[in-house]
């Protein structure tokens, strides 16, 4: 496997992960994304985020979309999958370990892939898009979250070497797979929200 980014560390803050005004700073970015999925798909019958966390943006989306059929999640640290578990008592949701790179499900299974703050962690970005259309369902969407901002450049050729931190570079790499790039100011000026459609 290649060295996912900050896994162990991951795995470290599960416990704790949604305590404190970090904590809550991570439920009013995931609220903010249930709401963009929501007027982004209506009623998806299933839905998978990736670097799903302790599982609050898919237990948010399971309460607002009452008849989708599987919300599934996956994340890389077994830790955060373990304590989003523990959460979890709705048995449409399912998580699992894995990593958005070689995402373990079928070609064309999900309506809606969500992904908060996990994007600017994989690996492989190019890869892990190409696993979102694989997985998308033609027409399928992608609501993708995490810190794109001109700001970040200074950091992108030292600590985030090659990764896409701003809307210029991560719409270079969407435009590979998926059509329709829409841009959403989701919270403060760095977090910022991409949809994005697979081509019927
Ligand atoms: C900052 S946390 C965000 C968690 C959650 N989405 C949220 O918004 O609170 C980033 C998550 O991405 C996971 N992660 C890192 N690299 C990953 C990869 N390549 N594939 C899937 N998950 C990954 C980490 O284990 C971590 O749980």
């Amino acid at each position: 496997m290649p060295p996912y980014r900050n896994v162990a560390e991951f795995n470290d803050q599960a416990a704790s992960y949604d305590r404190g005004w970090r904590g809550r700073l991570r439920h009013e970015i995931a609220e903010r994304t249930a709401t963009l999925a929501v007027a982004t798909v209506a009623a998806p019958s299933r839905v998978l985020d990736l670097g799903c966390g302790t599982g609050y943006l898919l237990r948010a989306l399971a309460d607002r979309y009452p008849d989708a059929e599987q919300l599934v999640g996956i994340d890389a640290a077994p830790a955060m999958v373990k304590t989003a578990t523990a959460l979890t008592c709705d048995d449409r949701l399912t998580f699992t370990v894995g990593v958005a790179e070689q995402i373990g499900c079928a070609d064309d299974s999900f309506d809606l892939v969500v992904s908060t703050t996990s994007f600017d962690h994989w690996s492989d970005q190019q890869s892990g898009l190409r696993a979102c259309v694989r997985v998308l369902r033609p027409g399928g969407r992608l609501v993708l979250v995490d810190q794109f901002s001109r700001m970040l450049l200074p950091t992108m050729p030292t600590s985030r070497r090659g990764k896409a931190r701003t809307r210029q570079r991560a719409t270079c790499l969407l435009r590979a797979g998926f059509c329709s790039l829409r841009w959403h100011r989701l919270h403060a000026v760095i977090i910022n929200a991409v949809t994005a459609t697979k081509p019927a």
